[in-house]
């Protein structure tokens, strides 16, 4: 973080969904961690309340929509109530993980679009711009009438791999929705890449239909938005196997990892997944094949910038996540 920029006016808060990440943040930044407390009455109603001055103070408020997602939604919007009932000039909803962002289609009759209602109670609450990080879908953005802005970990997990120096590699993403994302990884790793061409049976269960392009005698870095039962990585990964692939690693920006992802994991052939801290991976579900990489320092970059009204695309903009 740059020497020049003035942090005196900012105020970073969080709720309950990522702490770790809160303090590394912090720590980037050279700012003091906000104090809040956030906490349940007996009936179960979450309750907060921010233990310092931030009248006239630029508040970003750190919070993942993670396991359980609607506790960490609810302490979002009431961090976000209570910041703005305390005066701050301007709040930012920092959204490491924006949970919900699946649902964001009429997919099936009768279903609502829960990624849009979600990001107008996010809007109502009283939140005046968004910060997330590799939102499931590019559109999401547009669900939110206020500013957002969108960065994507791609140079964190892409240059895990880069230091690796796999031979005869190739990019592929477990579904055609993540073509974009793979072509992205592709271009930066200098690899070509193919597709796993899945269709899903239930949230728990996908099957592989067909793989397009060359993986035979190939390492393969299989990379998507998320992980959460794991079907889509581990069923892919056998694919692959099968197809004549070699070693078979995964990156992947948001652990979700619900049951029985884990336990998928460790039998898979997968050879390694890396994610990034996004969500926090509680310790007894930490095993050796997942590697976790901060992201701290890059939501701590944008922070700034956005304190200081500077370029918040040009994180990104290297790499070519857009073309
Ligand atoms: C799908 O669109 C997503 O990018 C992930 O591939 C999917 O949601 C992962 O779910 P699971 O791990 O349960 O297969």
């Amino acid at each position: 973080m740059s020497k020049s920029h003035n942090n005196n006016n900012l105020v970073v808060l969080a709720g309950n969904s990522n702490l770790q990440l809160f303090k590394e943040i912090c720590a980037h930044l050279n700012v003091p961690e906000g104090k809040t407390l956030v906490t349940k009455f007996p009936e179960g109603e979450t309750h907060v309340q921010i233990q310092q001055n931030i009248r006239g103070r630029d508040v970003f408020i750190v919070q993942s929509t993670c396991t359980p997602p609607n506790d960490h939604l609810m302490e979002l919007l009431i961090l976000i109530d209570a910041a703005r009932r305390a005066s701050a000039s301007r709040i930012t909803a920092v959204l490491p993980f924006f949970g919900y962002a699946r649902q964001d289609r009429k997919d099936k009759p009768r279903v609502p679009i829960t990624a849009k209602l979600v990001a107008n109670l996010v809007t109502v609450s009283g939140a005046d711009r968004v910060l997330a990080m590799d939102l499931h879908a590019g559109q999401i953005q547009g669900f939110f009438d206020i500013p957002v802005d969108h960065l994507y970990s791609i140079n964190v997990l892409s240059g895990y791999f880069r230091k690796k120096k796999l031979k005869n590699l190739v990019v592929v993403t477990p579904d055609v929705g993540g073509l974009k994302m793979a072509r992205a990884y592709a271009k930066v790793l200098g690899a070509p890449f193919a597709i796993v061409d899945k269709r899903r049976e239930s949230d728990r269960k996908t099957q592989v239909m067909n793989i397009v392009g060359e993986v035979k005698g190939q390492n393969v870095l299989l990379v998507d938005d998320l992980i959460s039962t794991g079907g889509s990585l581990v069923e892919a990964a056998q694919a692959l196997k099968k197809e004549g692939a070699l070693d078979v690693y995964a990156a992947v920006v948001h652990a979700v990892l619900a049951d029985p992802a884990i336990e998928r994991i460790k039998n898979s052939n997968l050879k390694e997944l890396v994610v990034t801290n996004s969500i926090p991976i509680p310790k007894k579900r930490q095993i050796s094949k997942i590697k976790v990489l901060s992201v701290a320092s890059l939501l701590a970059e944008a922070i700034m910038r956005i304190h200081s009204n500077e370029s918040v695309s040009s994180l990104f903009a290297r790499v070519g996540v857009e073309a």
